[in-house]
């Protein structure tokens, strides 16, 4: 292997999902013009109240598929910008369940299979809005695991959730590494062991001071380098 951002002892790259491999506001672009001005801060309340869910219902021991909480989340962003058409509302589902992959995701995976590295995806999202967004993205053949928290019934950034990776492959812990552009996810993958690589397309200030990650890349073909 001769990658250097990638230890040498690693036999297998795990990604994060939404926000990571896919592009969880290419929903709203492709209605942004309908939806108007506040197109940009609608998908941000979308992404946020999803993701708050996952939390807070996590902490409260409780437990929905991260569809219903995509719902969820989509209704309160509705109702929070009354000026977006409600019509919109399964044209955006549908969408969401289609999401783009970022365009050097593809690239990626391959990189590290022809590598001799597992890869694989480990995420909020239900089996079933995962195997919808990797069809649709044709990165099947790509991903020796498509793992969803769903099994552990509880989100990130439970250890449970991590735990799952080890439960799907040969692989310990220090084998493991996971790459997401949710600096909270990389946070609660270096707690659980993982060697962890955050995504920092958007050049986002550092958190987690604690529980930071082994390298920070500007795009998933930096994985390459
Ligand atoms: C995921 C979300 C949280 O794919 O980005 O797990």
């Amino acid at each position: 292997m001769s990658s250097t951002m990638l230890p040498p002892g690693a036999k297998a790259v795990i990604f994060d999902a939404y926000g990571t491999l896919f592009d969880v506001h290419s929903a709203v672009a492709r209605h942004s013009a309908a939806i108007g001005p506040d197109a940009g801060r609608f998908s941000e309340i979308w992404r946020a109240k999803q993701l708050e869910y996952s939390w807070v219902l996590s902490l409260a021991g409780r437990y929905e598929p991260f569809w219903s909480l995509t719902e969820q989340a989509l209704d309160h962003a509705f109702a929070r910008c009354p000026q977006a058409d409600l019509a919109l509302r399964p044209l955006l589902l549908d969408a969401y369940r289609r999401l783009d992959a970022y365009p050097d995701a593809r690239d990626a995976l391959r990189a590290l299979k022809a590598r001799g590295l597992g890869t694989g995806i480990l995420s909020n999202g239900d089996p079933g809005m995962l195997k919808a967004a990797v069809a649709s993205a044709g990165l099947t053949g790509d991903l020796d695991a498509v793992l969803s928290v769903d099994d552990a019934g509880v989100f990130k950034t439970s250890p449970r959730t991590y735990a799952l990776v080890l439960e799907a492959l040969p692989v310990t812990a220090d084998e493991v590494v996971f790459v997401s552009s949710n600096r909270w996810d990389i946070a609660g993958a270096a707690a659980f062991g993982f060697t962890c690589i955050w995504v920092n397309r958007l050049g986002l200030p550092d958190e987690y001071a604690a529980l930071a990650p082994n390298a920070v890349i500007g795009s998933l073909g930096d994985l390459l380098r």
